[in-house]
């Protein structure tokens, strides 16, 4: 009983109600979407046929996967911008005119290539935090972009080069994405992005760790490169750094110099498919290490613990060493003792 006036109320609604908030709004899917257009214009802000503008969040504009081959013409109360899984080949100047108000623009997973993106287009976005155009045909990052974004997202595009002018006064960025791409060197243009707190550059064409890398970094994930050694000292230079990515590199034991990961502060440690035969000397203080399928030949106890006692003890939860050349027999007894915290011991 109770359902069926349910039912009826939500067929009817949609007309009795012409303004204000709608509470059954869920019962009614698509239906509510149009409405949600014809209101928002009645209200004053116009809405582009092909978006969905709804009138109880009127700052956001759903334009997203309906195979849009252009910009639509984005009104100036939007805020929030969803363009992303369309076919959108170019952002031209006119398209983003009025669009001074955006903090989100989403147009990942389009065909964006960097020759149509007009030069100043981004420029007047002064209050821009989010951009997204991963997954697009891009080969450089976007000139003149706000300096007011925190959280830049070009992974999964065909970019070469970084530079300098690009990310210069980024004050505020913490989080880049950068993976995926065709990166050889980033030179020191990273260096200066104090915020950044989050680098994802794996899955690129590099064949050293950068340079010139931002001091606050707590994540930096470097897989799948060609990276064969780690400076000296390098990651005593990072005191947030807690998550440290190098697996599918091609680290050799000559590349790593003694106690480089030997410092506190990291709380995983990845460098698993890699070619080291030794285990390296890691702080007590980590918890999870992967060096899975390396060419490890012995297992050093000394790489975790250099006393055992009551209080001195590795704090190892996770240790990978499956597919290397040591087998379980190889793993001392002693060893309890010195990992007596890892609940997940790989051999
Ligand atoms: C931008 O706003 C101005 C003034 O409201 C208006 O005349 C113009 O048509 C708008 N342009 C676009 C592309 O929306
Ligand atoms: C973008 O790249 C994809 C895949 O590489 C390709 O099929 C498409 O034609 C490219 N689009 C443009 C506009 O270059
Ligand atoms: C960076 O963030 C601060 C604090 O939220 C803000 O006051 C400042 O305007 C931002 N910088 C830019 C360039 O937007
Ligand atoms: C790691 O560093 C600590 C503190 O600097 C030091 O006491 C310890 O002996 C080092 N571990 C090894 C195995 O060298
Ligand atoms: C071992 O623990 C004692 C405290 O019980 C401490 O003084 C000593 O520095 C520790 N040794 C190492 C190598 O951490």
């Amino acid at each position: 009983m109770c359902l069926v006036v349910v039912f009826l109320l939500s067929t009817l609604l949609p007309l009795s109600f012409s303004h204000g908030q709608d509470p059954l709004e869920w019962l009614y899917g698509r239906q509510s979407q149009a409405f949600a257009s014809l209101q928002a214009s009645i209200a004053g802000g116009e809405c582009p046929e092909e978006c969905d503008c709804p009138p109880s969040f009127p700052v956001a504009m759903y334009c997203d996967g309906r195979g849009l081959t252009a910009m639509p013409t984005v009104p100036s109360r939007v805020k929030y911008l969803y363009l992303q899984n369309n076919a959108i080949t170019a952002v031209p100047n006119s398209a983003l005119v009025n669009a001074t108000n955006l903090v989100w623009l989403m147009m990942h997973h389009n065909q964006l290539t960097s020759d149509r993106i007009d030069k100043k287009v981004f420029l007047k976005l002064e209050g821009l935090q989010r951009l997204y155009l991963h997954h697009n045909n891009l080969t450089s990052i976007p000139s003149n972009l706000p300096r007011s974004l925190r959280d830049l997202r070009v992974n999964h595009n065909n970019i070469e080069k970084v530079t300098p002018v690009e990310l210069e006064g980024m004050d505020n960025l913490t989080i880049l994405h950068l993976h995926d791409n065709a990166v050889t060197d980033v030179g020191t243009s990273l260096k200066a992005l104090k915020s950044l707190t989050l680098l994802d550059i794996s899955g690129n064409e590099l064949t050293k760790i950068p340079d010139g890398l931002p001091e606050h970094l707590h994540q930096l994930y470097l897989d799948y490169n060609s990276i064969d050694s780690v400076p000296e000292g390098f990651l005593g230079r990072f005191t947030q750094l807690q998550y440290v990515r190098m697996a599918h590199n091609q680290l050799t034991d000559k590349g790593i110099p003694s106690n480089t990961f030997n410092v506190t502060g990291l709380v995983e440690l990845d460098l698993s498919f890699n070619k080291l035969e030794r285990i390296p000397v890691v702080s007590t203080t980590l918890q999870h290490l992967y060096l899975q399928a390396n060419q490890i030949k012995e297992f050093t106890l000394g790489s975790f613990c250099s006393v055992v006692d009551v209080t001195n003890f590795s704090k190892l939860l996770t240790l990978r060493l499956d597919g290397n050349e040591i087998s379980r027999q190889d793993v001392p007894s002693e060893s309890a003792l010195c990992l007596r915290q890892a609940t997940t011991l790989e051999v």
